[in-house]
């Protein structure tokens, strides 16, 4: 029986996911649904045996590798000391120490420390902190931001598909464009003061991963200051060595009145969050109207401060871990700005700073037939990349979250130059194999494959793909079509699968196949075709010749096929 998404779908029917099954469905769909067993380091390993490397490290939260000495040491002596984990509202020793720690690193002198377990709850805590502090009503943050899926930080956030869905959304937050201060001059100059605070993020990174003018939180800094407002940077993406310095805002010698802290701060092991707050913008009323029950969690922050010690410790012979990952980032990004360079027809641009990397794809058109259509269509594009990468070159990474096309490249801090090397090295095998069979590589690297020997799992079966948003555009037939029947050894089904049911474009024209594509309970669905096995690309090179007579795309020899001014070829 195959293993295909196909056969996976029809098992959900009969038997539902109690966890969240739409997302199954769509990570099912993209071939995103590997379980991994095992972590060490930079590397995964699924439950079949095969060794993956992380090179997007749980949207960068993996700081230090799954499972690191230096975190897993301390965890099991706080375990063996039998520490108590949860003793508030007594003191938490190990909480107490990690506030210190990073309150001392912090740029800009003494701080207050606010732990919580996610980023979005930090950012909660600092939007109620700011509020509490100034009195004034409104939060400022940055076009394209992103702070999170509560409903305060999502406010903030300043992509508003976010919030689809999801309002009312509460009063009393706006946006200015990122990067840009005189916009934040002009804004602060006019409503300065019913302004609170402004919350902005040193480099974006679920928008894309976008760097800003090397100046800009410079000026942010002295804008904030004269206009009393605060300045809130959210560095929950970029803290902690991702992009070189321990933060990212101490890198561009700027003191922030808040700084905010979650993923890679519990060691990779527990969720933990920081709200870091300057002498001047704390406040009483928030210090005692604010708490929550997980907070100052003594074994997470023993994990914490082991992990602040790592960053600190020399590594593979630099003088730390923050300057081995600055050395390696350099590296790895030199390595991406060389394949946007070789294939420029499918890289559009490669930005980032230490280990944080984007590679904006260029976005298939639905021109480039169905699939290709849909998956530009539905901001899957980059999920398929992540696929066929994994699957070709056994490397992970994830497009980041608020983007379309955007694969990030974030691996934990201790990757090495040849692991950052096999990361460049799979992508430009997978890119070479895009530039000449993109449908196909996506089509295995998703699993939308289906076994010859399992006929019945091709013929009629559905996938149901995720809900789409409402097309108003026609969709434009392929430029070129003709009968594809294609195959391919699958190693891990370990026979020959045949690719089902769409339209694929290649270089050299489109494959057709035969799609049914419909809309059903609100859903596309696209219902795997007939195959037409005996006509077509018959030498299966991908280019209509006199090899190949079924051009009509019907599956049957006739006379549309030698005819070349026949009005059914397109
Ligand atoms: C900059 C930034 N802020 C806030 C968040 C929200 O963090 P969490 O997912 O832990 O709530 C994220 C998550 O990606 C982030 O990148």
């Amino acid at each position: 029986m195959s293993a295909s998404p196909v056969t996976r779908s029809a098992h959900a029917a009969v038997d539902p996911e109690p966890n969240n099954p739409e997302l199954r469905r769509l990570t099912a769909l993209c071939g995103l649904d590997r379980r991994f067993v095992r972590g060490e380091g930079v590397w995964l390993t699924d439950a079949a045996g095969r060794r993956f490397l992380d090179a997007y490290a749980q949207y960068g939260a993996v700081v230090l590798g799954h499972n690191a000495p230096a975190v897993r040491e301390a965890v099991e002596a706080a375990l063996r000391d039998r520490v108590p984990a949860m003793v508030q509202p007594h003191e938490a020793v190990h909480a107490e120490a990690l506030g210190r720690a990073l309150a001392a690193e912090v740029p800009g002198g003494p701080r207050r420390c606010v732990f919580g377990t996610s980023g979005a709850e930090a950012v909660e805590a600092a939007i109620k902190l700011v509020r509490a502090r100034s009195g004034r009503p409104v939060v400022l943050s940055a076009a394209g931001s992103f702070h999170g899926r509560t409903l305060g930080a999502l406010a903030a956030t300043g992509q508003a598909h976010h919030r689809e869905g999801f309002g009312p959304m509460p009063p009393g937050f706006e946006t200015v464009p990122y990067g840009d201060a005189d916009a934040l001059a002009y804004r602060l100059e006019r409503e300065g003061e019913r302004i609170a605070a402004f919350f902005v993020e040193p480099v974006q990174g679920e928008s894309g991963v976008h760097v800003p003018p090397a100046d800009y939180l410079a000026r942010v800094r002295t804008l904030c200051d004269r206009h009393g407002v605060a300045l809130v940077v959210d560095e929950i993406q970029t803290g902690l060595g991702r992009t070189g310095p321990l933060f990212a805002v101490g890198g561009a010698g700027v003191a922030p009145d808040v700084l905010l802290l979650a993923k890679g701060l519990g060691g990779g092991l527990f969720p933990l969050s920081a709200c870091l707050v300057a002498d001047a913008w704390w406040s009483p009323r928030f210090a005692l109207g604010h708490s929550s029950t997980f907070a100052n969690n003594n074994v997470a922050c023993a994990a914490g401060l082991a992990m602040l010690r790592a960053l600190a410790a020399p590594h593979a012979g630099a003088p730390s871990l923050l300057a081995h990952a600055m050395a390696v980032g350099a590296h790895l990004g030199d390595g991406l700005r060389r394949l946007q360079r070789r294939f420029p027809d499918l890289v559009r641009d490669v930005r980032g700073r230490g280990l944080l990397w984007a590679l904006e794809l260029e976005a298939p058109a639905d021109q480039d037939g169905l699939l290709l259509g849909y998956l530009g269509h539905q901001g899957l594009y980059a999920y398929a990349v992540a696929a066929a990468l994994a699957e070709t070159a056994s490397v992970l990474t994830l497009p980041t979250l608020g983007t379309r096309h955007v694969l990030r490249v974030a691996p934990p801090l201790v990757i090495d130059r040849a692991q950052a090397n096999a990361v460049v090295d799979g992508l430009g095998d997978l890119l070479a194999r895009l530039q000449e069979r993109m449908g196909e590589t996506l089509l295995r690297g998703m699993g939308w494959t289906a076994t010859e020997a399992d006929p019945d799992a091709v013929h009629g079966a559905c996938v149901a793909l995720p809900p789409a948003a409402p097309r108003t555009e026609v969709v434009p037939a392929p430029r070129k079509g003709y009968v594809w029947t294609p195959g391919y050894w699958d190693y891990r089904a370990g026979r020959h699968i045949w690719v089902q049911g769409t339209y694929v474009r290649e270089r050299h024209g489109y494959h057709y196949a035969e799609p049914r594509w419909h809309e059903r309970d609100g859903r596309w669905v696209l219902e795997r075709g007939h195959w037409s096995r005996g006509g077509g690309d018959r030498d299966h090179d991908g280019v209509p010749n006199r090899y190949d007579r079924d051009r009509d795309n019907d599956g049957v020899p006739n006379r549309y096929d030698s005819n070349p001014n026949n009005p059914r070829r397109n």
